[in-house]
């Protein structure tokens, strides 16, 4: 499974890109304002750090217009993946940009049909999000093996990146079901170590170590 860390925080992204744990980033408009940064600017830097693909999002609603400011976000790096909304205007844009061999994340995506229409449309990547629908309390795990089973079925190469990700179950769950990728903020990705028999485990040891003095160095 791929890791892709959704955030667009500089620091964030390095600290767990030095651990070999980001195999690429999500960014979009929000979290682009959250950084505070230039679009341009922090999505350069993002491609600078990172090896795989850095996910920068479209402005516009229209085709066209998505689809130039698609081709100005391909100038940024090699490793830009185009992120479209999952409208047709965004499917127009994602077969255009996708069929000129450019790697085209669909966002936005909350049914399964949604994701069979973005998989037919040359899609690199579909985002189903998650949290979105847990909040509507509707269950988002349900969405991603739905888009797994209609994938496999029929050979899709679209991978299923999971988004909207709030918690280490979302990430366990769709590592159970097969989903290729997860987008997780930095915080989520790093709270998958926690354990409190770990904790445990290694206060005993220290208190041992203690105890016996034992010394390696
Ligand atoms: O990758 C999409 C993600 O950033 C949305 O997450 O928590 O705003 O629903 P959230």
């Amino acid at each position: 499974m791929k890791f892709f860390v959704d955030t667009a925080e500089i620091d964030a992204i390095a600290e767990l890109n030095d651990l070999g744990m980001v195999d690429g980033v999500t960014t979009n408009p929000s979290l682009i304002k959250k950084s505070g940064r230039d679009i341009i600017e922090v999505t350069k830097e993002i491609c600078d750090l990172v090896d795989g693909p850095v996910s920068a999002e479209v402005t516009a609603t229209d085709a066209d217009t998505m689809i130039a400011e698609g081709r100005k976000l391909l100038e940024i790096a090699d490793n830009i993946a185009v992120k479209v909304p999952l409208t047709w205007d965004g499917l127009k844009a994602c077969k255009t940009l996708s069929d000129g061999g450019a790697m085209v994340n669909v966002t936005l995506c909350f049914s399964a049909n949604q994701a069979l229409l973005a998989a037919k449309a040359g899609a690199t990547f579909i985002s189903p999000f998650i949290g979105r629908l847990d909040d509507i309390n509707l269950d988002g795990m349900d969405l991603i093996e739905d888009i797994r089973t209609i994938y496999d079925n029929y050979g899709f190469n679209t991978q299923i990146l999971a988004a909207s990700i709030r918690s280490v179950n979302h990430i366990l769950d769709s590592a159970r079901i097969g989903a290729d990728v997860i987008t997780a903020p930095p915080g989520v990705i790093k709270n998958m170590i926690n354990h409190p028999l770990t904790d445990k485990g290694l206060d005993a040891f220290l208190k041992d170590i203690a105890a016996a003095d034992i010394k390696i160095l």
